[in-house]
């Protein structure tokens, strides 16, 4: 689509930006919509990014996907916040509504989506996180808000977890929360039905390590996730795959958090997970396999 004096601008603001998939995303979704609008990435250094918001204003951008490493200080100088956003602690989305900006995070719906997608419920599941970062923390309260019976996280530094499950049982005390180590036994994920590793572990530089015991024979029931997409097929989701569990691969979450705050920006429902999957393995950023 031609670029008019009616064009609309949405943005990403991080530092760096330069490796960010997320202009192909939301470009071939505006493009898709018919939607006038172009997605452009911002390179902006910690000690600007207040400057960068009020740009957001001054300049009428519709609105902002916010990076690495300005999720979170970016929040103060946000108009509001929504409930989630909030808990997380976090911010990757922006919506400019006629210069009130509110924050959002997308991460842990985007997740959200990708098991909803598979055709499974959330209401109910007893989950298993491991790690406890910033992703981990996006996903468990995403799962809180969606019923999730229980929530276990299981990480090496335990202050870490045991934070993440202070905040769940503070905003949702109907759900069970709960923390511990990182080893997991084979009688431990009987009680589990969606296990997602939230940890680096399995990415291409150590794409040969698995976080639990491949030797462990999971229950029929188990859902596996990887928020790992780079390789497409971890260690972990193999292991998962050889026992016949379903299992969702670590792009769904990064596609399909650009298609929540898309969703976020213009109000269109986008469903073109496997033709933006097929676009990011044809521009070379992942592979399918
Ligand atoms: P993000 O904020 O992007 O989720 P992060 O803050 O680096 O990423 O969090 C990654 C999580 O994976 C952390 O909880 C980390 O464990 P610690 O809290 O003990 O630091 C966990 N992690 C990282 N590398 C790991 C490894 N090799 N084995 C197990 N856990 C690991």
């Amino acid at each position: 689509m031609e670029i008019t004096g009616k064009t609309k601008v949405a943005c990403l603001l991080g530092h760096p930006v330069s490796h960010s998939f997320s202009p192909y995303i939301q470009n071939y979704m505006a493009k898709k919509c018919d939607e006038d609008l172009k997605y452009v990435c911002f390179d902006v250094e910690e000690d600007r990014v207040s400057q960068a918001v009020d740009a957001i204003r001054a300049l009428h951008i519709i609105g902002a996907n916010v990076t690495i490493p300005h999720k979170v200080n970016v929040i103060p100088y946000l108009d509001e916040l929504d409930k989630n956003a909030a808990i997380i602690g976090a911010v990757n989305t922006i919506k400019n509504e006629n210069g009130k900006l509110i924050g959002y995070n997308t991460d842990g719906k985007g997740f959200i989506k990708s098991i909803r997608d598979a055709g499974h419920e959330i209401a109910g599941k007893r989950v298993m996180l491991l790690g406890a970062g910033g992703a981990c923390r996006s996903i468990a309260v995403e799962f809180a808000a969606e019923g999730a019976a229980s929530i276990e996280i299981r990480n090496h530094t335990q202050a870490k977890g045991e934070a993440i499950v202070k905040s769940i049982s503070e905003h949702f005390p109907q759900v069970q929360s709960r923390y511990g180590t990182f080893e997991i036994t084979q009688d431990e994920l009987e009680g589990v039905d969606i296990l997602v590793n939230t940890t680096p572990v399995g990415m291409s530089k150590d794409k040969e390590s698995c976080p639990i015991d491949e030797n462990i024979v999971p229950p029929h029931h188990l859902i596996v996730a990887d928020i790992v997409y780079n390789p497409h097929e971890t260690k972990l989701l193999k292991w998962a795959k050889q026992h016949e569990l379903d299992v969702i691969y670590g792009i769904a979450m990064l596609i399909n958090q650009g298609v929540e705050g898309f969703g976020i920006w213009t109000g269109h429902e986008v469903n073109a997970y496997e033709e933006i999957k097929t676009l990011l393995v044809h521009k070379g950023v992942i592979s399918d396999h």
